[in-house]
């Protein structure tokens, strides 16, 4: 199957209003001029108009006009705003001069555009840190309800096609959470069971990760997966999940019939759960340089709208994609409500 190709069509399908924060990028700029030749979704570009007017002119793209741009420093929608974080951060005590400062910070004004439903989803992070995307999302944003912990998953396409579903994979969480509790990742194991229903398509087969398979090691750490494994049983009882389980036993069939007799998982997951953030991202980084595979994420999954974090070192093409993906998430979320 074609999934990507699948993602951008539905996306084309049901146009959605995508804000990207870092409209003076380079790589931004010519993914946005893409977005919009090839009619993905409305695009809004954050940033001063003259510079990105130049930029346009400097990169030779041709669709740019059609792109909503706003001057985070002066724009019509300014006091509103203002007046929004001011109420969602007061109590947390932020005064009246902060939120004036901060509201001309592009990260904190697209997250404000999609508070009061003037952007359907946020895609940054090719020119600026994870924590520095995340934090105003998750102060702005917040979580959806039955979730308190966001966490970042990403789509994994595996070469050899026997892995997975066709060699596609969901791995979480590998950008948010550095030390989860047994409930965080109880939460991690949810939210990637409903981003592999509604971003790839297939039913997930959830494998939580650690260095023991029911059982063969006590550790600490051992207990904190099993614990979320019978967590994640009692929160989302249709949910096909097991765990715990080493990566070969959740990956190869005839080790998973040895390690783990008569599990429906072992051998055949197609989600793999890490029981930390630096196994996490580890793995993805590993899979991908040394595995040739290719990783697409981090979708960040339990926020109340898309907001996805690029790697600073993503391509124009990698921004492309995760525009399709945000606005699939959206397009998902509003057909829940
Ligand atoms: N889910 C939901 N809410 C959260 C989460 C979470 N996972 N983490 C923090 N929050 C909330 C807090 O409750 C708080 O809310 P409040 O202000 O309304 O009370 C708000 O977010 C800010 O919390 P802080 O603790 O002040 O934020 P912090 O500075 O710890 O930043 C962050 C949170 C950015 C997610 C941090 O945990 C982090 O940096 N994580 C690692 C990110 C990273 O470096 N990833 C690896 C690189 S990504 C890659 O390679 C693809």
């Amino acid at each position: 199957m074609d999934l990507m190709q699948d993602i951008i069509n539905r996306a084309k399908a049901n146009l959605q209003r995508i804000v990207l924060p870092e409209g003076t990028d380079e790589r931004t700029l010519r993914a946005a001029d893409r977005l919009l030749t090839d009619k993905v979704a409305h695009i809004i570009l954050i940033g001063d108009p003259n510079e990105i007017s130049q930029l346009t002119t400097q990169y030779g793209l041709s669709h740019i006009q059609e792109a909503t741009i706003i001057n985070p420093v002066h724009h019509e929608k300014k006091e509103v705003y203002i007046h929004l974080l001011l109420e969602l951060r007061q109590k947390k005590g932020m005064t009246p001069k902060q939120a004036a400062t901060l509201v001309e910070n592009p990260l904190y004004l697209a997250c404000l555009m999609i508070k009061a439903g003037d952007a359907d989803g946020e895609i940054a992070g090719a020119d600026n840190t994870t924590g520095d995307v995340l934090r105003p999302a998750l102060q702005i944003i917040k979580t959806v309800p039955g979730i308190s912990s966001v966490s970042g998953a990403f789509i994994m396409f595996i070469k050899d096609k026997s892995y997975g579903d066709d060699g596609i994979m969901v791995f979480a969480d590998c950008a948010v959470i550095p030390d989860p509790t047994a409930d965080e990742l109880t939460q991690i194991a949810v939210s990637t069971a409903q981003t592999t229903r509604n971003i790839v398509g297939v039913e997930p087969r959830i494998a939580m990760l650690s260095f023991s398979t029911k059982g063969s090691t006590s550790h600490p750490r051992v207990d904190k997966v099993a614990e979320a494994t019978r967590l994640a049983k009692k929160m989302a009882p249709d949910l096909k999940i097991d765990g715990e389980l080493q990566a070969d036993a959740a990956l190869v069939e005839a080790i998973g019939l040895k390690k783990a007799p008569g599990s429906e998982i072992a051998g055949k997951a197609n989600v793999l759960v890490f029981p930390s953030l630096e196994v996490g991202n580890i793995a993805y980084k590993l899979v991908q340089r040394l595995g040739g595979a290719e990783a697409v994420g981090p979708i960040l999954q339990g926020m109340a709208a898309p907001v996805n974090d690029l790697s600073r070192g993503c391509s124009s093409d990698d921004i492309y994609k995760m525009v399709a993906i945000a606005a699939n998430q959206a397009i998902g979320m509003k057909s829940a409500k």
